[in-house]
């Protein structure tokens, strides 16, 4: 086997040197290395819109259009990409321009939750625009014995349309979901300690950005206890941060981790990047 996994010197990703993402043996260490982190980089992996697609669909099934996210977005011809951008081409913006500005998990409103996340970067910004991650497996094995008991059993709601009233209020320059989009919104119930299906590890799954309340709780009580655990899951010895290099290809387990990706300037610089998204199975 040709490649190498190290260890990220600042968190508990890891990091990927030489792989080939059309080689089997190599994608079977990738696949590994992404169950044993959460969070892995392959550094220096040029991928061209196609070469991106076959090499997430090793992963699984990928999502493709879906409610929560406008078509203008997509790559024409290749809706299984968005792009993520501040580009603009005949004076419109090629993608979103402010994603996944907040800790969150992608996808995870849905019945079937994103499995993982895969992002190419093709143009960054030489200051800002890094993405944190939060290890929520190693939140939910140091969680106090009283928080742990307060959760079992329970599940918590989860849906888009807050965070997108929230940004659009704010002025958002993503274009609008459409009426039938916006509609089809729903609220969905996971349990918020799921066992990860592969690794066998239970994992806290909530975030600040898509989870609402407690199923069964009142809202005083339940805002209490989400506050508390993400105030465990947001401390430093948690969380890994990405700065961003052209060629990172960087893949991400939604089934363990959040993720936040920081602002930067954008009237100076350019950030522009694929992804793709894995289809998961219902949380257990
Ligand atoms: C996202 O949340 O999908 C965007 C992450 C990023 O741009 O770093």
């Amino acid at each position: 086997m040709s490649i190498e996994v190290r260890q990220a010197p600042n968190g508990f990703a890891g990091e990927i040197l030489g792989a080939d993402p059309e080689c089997e043996e190599d994608f079977e260490a990738v696949h590994q290395a992404f169950l044993d982190h959460g969070v892995i980089t392959i550094r220096n992996l040029p991928l061209s819109p196609e070469a991106q697609l076959a090499f997430s669909r090793r992963f699984g099934p990928l999502m493709g259009r879906r409610p929560s996210t406008p078509d203008k977005v997509l790559m024409p011809g290749q809706p299984e990409i968005v792009i993520l951008s501040n580009r603009k081409e005949n004076g419109e913006n090629v993608g979103i321009t402010d994603a996944g500005r907040y800790w969150h998990s992608d996808l995870c409103f849905e019945e079937e939750p994103n499995l993982g996340t895969i992002v190419h970067a093709i143009e960054v910004p030489p200051e800002g625009g890094d993405t944190l991650f939060a290890d929520l497996g190693q939140a939910y094995a140091t969680l106090p014995d009283d928080l742990k008991s307060r959760i079992e059993g329970k599940r918590a709601a989860h849906t888009f349309r807050k965070h997108y009233l929230e940004v659009m209020a704010e002025g958002s320059p993503r274009p609008p979901l459409t009426e039938e989009q916006f509609a089809a919104l729903k609220e969905t119930y996971h349990p918020i300690a799921r066992t990860h299906p592969d690794t066998g590890r239970k994992t806290l799954f909530i975030n600040p950005g898509h989870t609402t309340h407690v199923e069964g709780m009142d809202e005083a009580e339940s805002q209490g206890l989400l506050d508390a655990l993400f105030e465990h899951c947001l401390q430093p010895q948690f969380i890994y941060r990405h700065k961003w290099w052209v060629g990172d290809t960087v893949i991400w387990d939604n089934r363990r981790v959040m993720h936040n990706a920081e602002p930067y300037d954008m009237g100076r610089y350019t950030r522009h990047m694929h992804r793709t998204c894995i289809h998961g199975d219902r949380p257990f």
